[in-house]
């Protein structure tokens, strides 16, 4: 099985077909959407609130994060793996940036995302270009930034916003970014940079004309139990699942009908004779 890498995604964009993206945290998750197709992995930091119950993203580290790559790259065989570096691991200044993206691209991630845009992310980017580490940026609604934005509004909702946006994206693409993720906008801000960028554009929640779509993975499969995305599909109900077989399961232990024969050790005869059990 081949190994997806940055040129097959880029390719993609050039041949008009459209790229399945979805975050895994576990190795099980990842081992099993890796074999049903997708393209790439991302390792979101989403997994704050749909895996480790935190209320907030900006609340992981980035230890709890390399923990969870390294499950999701040792699973995977084709998709290319990509570490969302989480808040403040790349923020305070390029040295420490470098180390923790270093140690990303160490636990077993192709790629690393990083949020926003401006001179300072820029200069993150260029470095990890020299260095030949792939990036994925992200702009449009930035969720560390949910302090500063005030909420989890649509992004690039005017014309101006439209063409801001661009800008940011194309000094990211400049910088080397090798994908963008474009977040919580109107399809035609999306279409917009789209059509005006040389990178794949990924939509997550800004509509149909980007060159691939993310779903947060528990979202897809019905399992977080917290607030789903007005713009995520859910294609499965794991929630039921998991809580009829924990249902099924106490009734089973409650009645005696859990363990049957075939779930059993026995002693041989003689030697349970002597226990004298009744
Ligand atoms: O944290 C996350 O899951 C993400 C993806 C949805 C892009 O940032």
């Amino acid at each position: 099985m081949k190994k997806i890498n940055i040129r097959y995604i880029q390719n993609a964009k050039f041949n008009k077909e459209k790229i399945a993206v979805l975050t895994a945290y576990d190795y099980p998750t990842a081992k099993l959407i890796d074999e049903a197709g997708v393209e790439m992995i991302i390792v979101g930091d989403s997994l704050a609130n749909v895996v480790l119950g935190y209320d907030d993203t900006n609340k992981i580290s980035m230890n709890e994060m390399l923990i969870f790559t390294s499950a999701v790259a040792r699973a995977v065989q084709r998709a290319l793996v990509v570490c969302d570096m989480p808040f403040m691991s790349y923020q305070k200044d390029i040295s420490s940036a470098m180390e923790n993206i270093g140690n990303a691209i160490k636990s077993g991630a192709n790629a690393v995302k990083i949020e926003g845009s401006g001179e300072y992310v820029e200069s993150v980017i260029k470095r990890c270009t020299e260095v030949g580490i792939p990036v994925v940026a992200h702009i449009g609604f930035t969720p560390q930034s949910i302090n500063a934005i005030g909420g989890h509004y649509i992004q690039g909702k005017t014309y101006d916003g439209a063409v801001e946006l661009l800008d940011k994206a194309k000094r990211l693409e400049a910088s080397g970014a090798f994908a963008i993720v474009l977040e919580l906008m109107p399809e035609e801000c999306a279409k917009y940079i789209t059509e005006n960028l040389c990178i794949p554009t990924i939509s997550c929640g800004a509509g149909r004309f980007c060159d691939g779509q993310v779903l947060v993975s528990d979202d897809v499969f019905g399992k977080f139990t917290g607030r789903k995305p007005s713009f995520a599909r859910r294609y499965g109900d794991m929630q039921s699942l998991i809580t009829n077989c924990a249902k099924q399961y106490i009734e089973d232990v409650k009645s005696g009908n859990f363990p049957a024969e075939n779930e059993i050790f026995h002693l041989d005869e003689n030697e349970s004779k002597l226990l004298n059990i009744h």
